[in-house]
C-alpha cells in the first residue's frame, strides 16, 4: 500500500454528528429516536434513487422530502415551522467530540471533505463546528449532480487535491460509502462508530476504527 499524502473524509455521520436533530424532534414526537433514524434512511434512499434516476435535486431538498415523507410516516403533525427548525439542525451540527484534535493530529497532509451534503450545508456545518481551520477543502457531490457511490463524486478528491486516490484515505463511518471509496482506488478507513456488523458489498475496509483519533498520523 503506498504512503498516504492526504486525508478524505465523509461529513454526516463521520465528523457531524447527524442524530442529535433528534432534540429539534422532541417538538413533534415522543420518539424523536425514530424521526431521526428514519429520516436519516430515507434521506440516503432518495439520494440512490435519484442518482439511479438521474434526477439529481441537491442535498437540502432531498433532506427536506425525506423529513416531510417520515413525518407522514410516523404519523406525526408537522407545521412549516417546526420542519423549518428540523432542517436548520442540519445546518449546526455538532462534530463528534475527539474531531477538532484528530484533524489536527494529521496536520501536515491535506485534509479535505467529500459529501453528498450541498455547498451552502456543508460550509454552514462546517463554520458552526469551527472546524474550517483543519480542513483545506470542503467538496460538494454538487459539482457532478449526482450522489454517492458513484464515481463521479470520489473522482472529485484526487482532482482537488492533486494526490491520486492510491495515495488517499478515505474516511467514513457509513460502510456503503467506504465500499464505494474502496471501489473507485482509495485507501479507506471505517470509523465503525456504532459497532455495526459490516456490509457484504465486496470491498472490505483496509483499517476499521470507531473514533477518528485511532487513525494512524
Ligand atoms: C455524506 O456524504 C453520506 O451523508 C454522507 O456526508
Amino acid at each position: 500500500m503506498p504512503p498516504i499524502r492526504g486525508y478524505v473524509f465523509d461529513a454526516y455521520g463521520t465528523l457531524f454528528d447527524v442524530h442529535s436533530v433528534i432534540d429539534a424532534g422532541r417538538a413533534i414526537t415522543s420518539d424523536p429516536a425514530a424521526l431521526s433514524v428514519l429520516w436519516r434512511q430515507k434521506q440516503l434512499e432518495y439520494t440512490w434513487l435519484r442518482a439511479l434516476m438521474g434526477r439529481y435535486e441537491d442535498f437540502w431538498a432531498v433532506t427536506e422530502a425525506a423529513l416531510r415523507h417520515s413525518v407522514r410516516r410516523l404519523g406525526l403533525r408537522a407545521d412549516d415551522g417546526q420542519l423549518a427548525r428540523l432542517m436548520e439542525a442540519y445546518l449546526s451540527l455538532p462534530c463528534f467530540a475527539e474531531v477538532p484534535a484528530a484533524l489536527e493530529r494529521l496536520a501536515g497532509r491535506p485534509r479535505a471533505i467529500l459529501s453528498n451534503g450541498s455547498p451552502r450545508m456543508l460550509a454552514a456545518a462546517v463554520t458552526a463546528s469551527g472546524l474550517e481551520r483543519h480542513l483545506q477543502h470542503v467538496l460538494s457531490v454538487d459539482a457532478v449532480k449526482t450522489y454517492k457511490p458513484s464515481p463521479a463524486v470520489y473522482a472529485l478528491a484526487p482532482r482537488a487535491l492533486g494526490i491520486p486516490a492510491a495515495e488517499l484515505l478515505f474516511v467514513s463511518s457509513n460502510a456503503w460509502d467506504i465500499a464505494g471509496a474502496k471501489s473507485f482506488g482509495y485507501q479507506v478507513a471505517w470509523c465503525n462508530r456504532t459497532g455495526a456488523p459490516a456490509e457484504e458489498l465486496g470491498a472490505a475496509p483496509d483499517l476499521v476504527i470507531t473514533r477518528l483519533d485511532e487513525l494512524p498520523a
